[in-house]
């Protein structure tokens, strides 16, 4: 590989131990997938050191107190607990502790400790063309579909590249893979985030890791659609871009797409993905969960409005998810105080999936954590369901935003409607 005289003087440990470490990771990952040298990247979205994992945040310090100092703009991922409030999540304080010593040692690395999957509705917005590095299939998914940004799907090689401002080219950095390998025909019109994140799902399930170029959609989505599009299909399969012509830059035409394999979506397809997660009790959920990813402040204000004046069901917890940016902002514009008042929880930092109820983890002992019994969790997104079902392990079900909160105003499970219903 390539390096320039500043990799060579970053792997000689010019810039300090720390950053001779992460450009050795660095290198190494570049050489592993052949790329032939190092690009500037222009943002990075990092890991936020999981306090289920003690050691996980060991290392966050760790790499803090060797000196490592970001030399891009950088934003934290998902974290196990709400670190503002997290008794509302029955999180013990072990716990919470222990994830605010992973911000600490963010802030001390000069990171906008943001702790969420959707750190674009906290305003960070790579442009098109931008190299970034992220740790977080969603975001990696939204920055190449729909901003133009250049990204791969990485782990802890993000918090590297925020350290150096150098990330090897290979993969989506690269022109010749952000070329369409499927063909895909939409031939239900989404109607809602929850049907988009449906989308998604269907089109990761049938091509896997691939770029499917979507026609077929008869409006052009708005900003939550194509944040739920892109994370349904990262979450099914491998996908880190999709072309939607006319909105994914540069596309502007399908002519790309002539001759790669056909995928037809149609309605029973969507309807499949939320069969499919409906495994659940119907009038015994605990939980009903609304923000995944991460709420916008436009989908607050939608939440907002579909709980004002009423009041949720004895015995339902309602959890809404979003980053602390958009949590400030909905408390500043009034919008926390009806979701407060029909007895919604407002969570940030965390989600159900990545808190303390998930059972795939095996936490430090002297954390005292134990996942509590749920016997069904309701929710509005693919992913969230496909990840309770995985890592929560407990059944699902799944339907729209708004049925989500009928559901959990009656406390009966409302299924979505049918395209023909
Ligand atoms: Fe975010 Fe949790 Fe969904 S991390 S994308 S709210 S599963």
């Amino acid at each position: 590989m390539r390096l320039s005289d500043h990799d060579k003087a970053l792997l000689a440990g010019d810039q300090g131990r720390a950053a001779q470490l992460a450009m050795e990771a660095l290198v190494q990952l570049g050489e592993a997938y052949d790329a032939p040298d190092m690009v500037d990247i222009g943002y990075a979205h990092v890991h936020a050191g999981m306090a289920l994992y003690k050691g996980d945040v060991e290392l966050i310090e760790a790499t803090a107190e060797q000196g490592a100092r970001m030399v891009v703009p950088v934003s934290t991922n998902i974290a196990n607990a709400d670190m503002g409030d997290w008794h509302s999540t029955g999180a013990p304080d072990s716990l919470g502790q222990l994830q605010k010593r992973a911000e600490a040692a963010h802030r001390a690395m000069g990171s906008a400790t943001s702790f969420t999957c959707t750190p674009y509705w906290a305003g960070h917005w790579p442009t098109w063309n931008m190299h970034i590095a992220s740790i977080e299939s969603g975001v990696t998914v939204f920055a190449n579909s729909v901003l133009g940004a250049r990204a791969n799907r990485d782990g802890f090689f993000a918090v590297y590249a925020g350290m150096t401002g150098r990330y090897p080219r290979f993969g989506l950095h690269l022109n010749a893979n952000r070329q369409a390998t499927h063909r895909v025909r939409v031939t239900a019109p989404p109607r809602g985030t929850a049907d988009f994140t449906a989308l998604g799902y269907a089109i990761g399930t049938a091509v896997r890791n691939g770029v499917p170029l979507i026609t077929g959609l008869p409006f052009r989505p708005g900003l939550d659609d194509l944040d739920a599009l892109g994370v349904g299909m990262a979450t099914s399969g491998g996908v880190a871009m999709f072309i939607l012509p006319g909105v994914t830059p540069p596309y502007d035409s399908d002519a790309d797409a002539a001759g790669l394999p056909e995928v037809a979506i149609a309605e029973a397809d969507l309807q499949q993905v939320f069969d499919g997660f409906c495994t659940g009790d119907e009038t015994g959920f605990d939980l009903v969960h609304l923000g995944c990813p991460h709420a916008s402040f436009e989908e607050m204000k939608h939440y907002a409005a579909l709980f004002a004046g009423r009041r949720i069901a004895e015995g339902v917890e309602v959890w809404v998810t979003t980053n602390r940016v958009v949590r400030q902002m909905a408390r500043d514009a009034g919008l926390l105080a009806p979701l407060l008042a029909a007895g919604a929880k407002v969570v940030s930092d965390t989600c159900p999936i990545s808190c303390h109820f998930a059972r795939t983890c095996s936490p430090d002992a002297s954390l005292g954590v134990t996942p509590p019994k749920i016997r069904t969790i309701l929710v509005d997104s693919a992913k969230q369901a496909h990840y309770v079902r995985d890592m929560i392990q407990c059944p699902t079900l799944f339907t729209s935003s708004e049925r989500a909160v009928e559901s959990a105003i009656s406390g009966r499970f409302v299924p979505r409607a049918r395209q023909n219903d």
